[in-house]
């Protein structure tokens, strides 16, 4: 099915899932970036790279309105993000799947109550605050997400005695319940270990890949970065400085991204991309 086509539950779906146009962003008097441009199909996956407090976090962050811009517009899912408000903006954000460095896990209840929070984003009330209240069908939900990230023997295990790796995946699994169109994810590998690491960035990559949802993560890791994605964009000097193919890119090079001054690698011609998920 092409991506352009009509999903009567959404009405018609844009071939690209997020398009940013004249972005910019200032926290006070600091300038973190301007005159962002950026087109992502839908379906395609994109590592955001940069040095520290190049913006990428704050560009993430804008992309579901959490973090207000100062000039541009943000469109995802075809909705202006920064025109919403109140229910409307909640529904747009519940189609918005978010991974953190922090899984931000409730500590002393178990993995199955953690994924059923994931359905605050569709509803609320008391059936989803923990398993024991929530439907049968919720709870099979829930399960059959904590499956998917490898973990329903888990299931009613407190997430305090979890590993960092598997208190990870229960957070995508929550993310999951959610049943995310895209999803975002801001460095989620940073805090484990470099196997768990490898294991929850496949993880993404595969939730993405099998049902067409757009990726859209930071990372440091350049081998990430390469392995994990369609498309490479660089951020620095306030501006997407790199936008490459990742089949083009290698992690020795994207190394050399982080050596070059900030104001050599704004100036650098931008790579122009046409990836295979281009409509
Ligand atoms: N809430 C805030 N208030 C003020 N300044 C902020 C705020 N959030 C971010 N900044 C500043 O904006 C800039 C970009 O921050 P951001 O967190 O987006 O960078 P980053 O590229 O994600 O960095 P890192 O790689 O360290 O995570 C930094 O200078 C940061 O100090
Ligand atoms: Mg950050």
């Amino acid at each position: 099915m092409s991506a352009a086509q009509a999903n009567p539950a959404l009405g018609v779906v844009p071939s690209h899932a997020i398009r940013l146009a004249g972005v910019a962003k200032t926290f006070g008097d600091v300038p973190v970036f301007s005159g962002i441009d950026l087109t992502i199909n839908t379906g395609e996956a994109v590592a955001i790279i940069g040095s520290n407090g190049t913006g990428k976090s704050t560009l993430l962050r804008a992309l579901n309105g959490l973090n207000p811009i100062d000039a541009g517009s943000v469109e995802v899912l075809g909705a202006s993000v920064h025109a919403l408000k109140g229910d409307a903006l909640r529904r747009l954000r519940a189609r918005i799947g978010f991974v953190f460095q922090k899984h931000f896990l409730v500590s002393r209840l178990c993995a199955l109550s953690n994924v059923i929070h994931g359905m605050q984003a569709r509803r609320s009330g008391p059936q989803v605050w923990a398993q024991w209240c929530a439907p049968a069908a919720a709870r099979e939900e829930a399960l059959a997400c904590l499956q998917r990230v490898g973990l329903a023997d888990k299931a009613m295990q407190r997430v305090d005695s979890l590993s960092g790796g598997q208190s990870q995946r229960v957070a995508i699994a929550r993310m999951l319940m959610q049943r995310p169109e895209i999803i975002l994810a801001d460095e989620p590998a940073a805090s484990l270990d470099p196997r768990a690491g490898d294991e929850v960035m496949e993880l993404l990559f595969h939730l993405s890949r099998e049902a067409g949802r757009t990726l859209v993560f930071v990372s440091h890791d350049m081998e990430h970065a390469v392995r994990y994605s369609d498309r490479i964009i660089g951020l620095s000097g306030g501006g997407i400085a790199l936008d490459i193919s990742a089949t083009e890119a290698r992690p020795q090079e994207l190394t050399g991204f982080f050596a070059k001054p900030a104001a050599e690698t704004a100036d650098r011609p931008r790579a122009v991309y046409s990836g295979a998920a281009a409509a």
